[in-house]
């Protein structure tokens, strides 16, 4: 069964979908994998540890002509042409509804396996990209913001003078946050958080920050783990209320969102206005309309003298851990996906299950 994985396209994309130790399970297992040749280079895997790995390199078009394409990010529209019929095609789909290019894949029978509709399951833990790839831009969020800011982190005593800790807040303790609470507390900083689902208390004060409480009157948990979307009313109140918390603080990483709805408005321009010169804002919603108005996709801008930091792709700014989790988590998935038998149709021991057949594979296919 072979298994075709292509350079990633989009600009500033430096992940690549399997890595050299990755792609030796796989071909331990019995899959052939087919690399396009320089694949790995952004994320700074060569190509001879790839074939050292027993990958064969090979140009971009035979990688769509794989059994199983596997790819990071969204397909554009060359590659959804691209893929075989009858061939399996997986990555992160990144839309919400309505898709015209998946359709269009799907009535070329192609199964499209989205990453982010990997349900919940504590089964599914090893195989969710989303959680992966959030945890290190929860990372790499903070990171940012440390080297963003002009002051120091920790409590800084020295015979020149003496700093206080930076006060940061984070907004959100989903995977992401609790990173960001995690390192930012690693480099000595402060750390406040908040979470519309009343769970995260515990977790963030396992973490050593201190939770935020409001009293919204309503609760925002929603169904399989996830935030359901506030009422106007609770909206209104959670700025108000976040406003004086959020005006203190001298860094925010902000991660709140609601999957497939525009994020929700935190912080709110006059909460800028009201925070000290130099005080650094991560939006790490930035691509879903931003927690902060005031947020640039994919910019960095100063607004009343605070730094507004709206990258969309911190996992690729840590572009070899970030494809080493993703590898994992596709192997992991591509292991409930094929049954091994003393000889599959191409004689490499493997064939495919009815994807219908297992929870997990059957949400991810898309349009089911
Ligand atoms: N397989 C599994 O079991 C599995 C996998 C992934 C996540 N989870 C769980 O799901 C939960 C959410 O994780 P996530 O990081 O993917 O979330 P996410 O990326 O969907 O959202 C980020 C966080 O923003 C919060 N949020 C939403 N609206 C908000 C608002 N108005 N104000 C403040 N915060 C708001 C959410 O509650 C969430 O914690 C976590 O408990 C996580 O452990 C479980």
């Amino acid at each position: 069964m072979k298994l075709g994985i292509p350079t990633e396209t989009l600009p500033g994309e430096c992940r690549v979908a399997t890595t050299p130790d990755v792609a030796k399970r796989l071909v331990g297992k019995g899959f052939e994998v087919l690399l396009e040749a320089g694949a790995g280079i952004a994320a700074h895997y060569a190509d001879d540890a790839y074939t050292a790995a027993g990958v064969q390199l090979v140009e971009r078009d035979a990688c769509f002509q794989a059994d199983i394409v596997l790819k990071v990010r969204r397909p554009s529209e060359q590659e959804a042409a691209a893929v075989r019929s009858g061939a399996i095609y997986i990555s992160l789909l990144e839309s919400c509804g309505d898709d015209a290019l998946i359709a269009r894949m799907t009535e070329n029978n192609v199964r499209v396996l989205g990453m982010e509709r990997m349900p919940r399951i504590s089964r599914a833990q090893s195989m969710d990209a989303l959680s992966s790839q959030s945890n290190i831009a929860g990372y790499r969020a903070v990171i940012e913001a440390s080297a963003r800011y002009g002051r120091f982190f920790p409590m800084m005593m020295t015979s020149a003078g003496s700093a206080k800790p930076t006060r940061l807040v984070v907004l959100g303790a989903g995977v992401a946050g609790l990173q960001a609470i995690a390192t930012a507390r690693r480099l000595g900083a402060d750390v406040f958080a908040y979470d519309v689902r009343p769970e995260t208390k515990e977790q963030i004060l396992s973490l050593g920050a201190k939770p935020i409480e409001l009293d919204l009157g309503e609760s925002g948990s929603g169904e399989g783990g996830y935030a359901k979307e506030l009422s106007d009313e609770a909206k209104a109140r959670q700025q108000a209320l976040l406003a004086d918390e959020l005006a203190k603080a001298h860094v925010i990483i902000t991660t709140a969102l609601i999957p497939c709805r525009p994020a929700p408005e935190l912080i709110t321009e006059e909460v800028v206005q009201r925070m000290r010169q130099g005080s650094v804002i991560v939006d790490l919603a930035a691509a879903n309309g931003g927690n902060c108005k005031l947020t640039e996709p994919d910019q960095v801008v100063t607004r009343h003298g605070v730094t507004l930091i709206g990258y969309t792709n911190f996992p690729s700014m840590v572009p070899s851990d970030a494809s080493a989790f993703y590898a994992k988590n596709l192997s992991n998935l591509l292991e409930i996906m094929v049954d091994e038998t003393d000889a599959g149709p191409d004689s490499s021991g493997l064939v495919l299950k009815d994807l219908n057949e297992d929870e997990i594979t059957k949400a991810m296919l898309a349009g089911s």
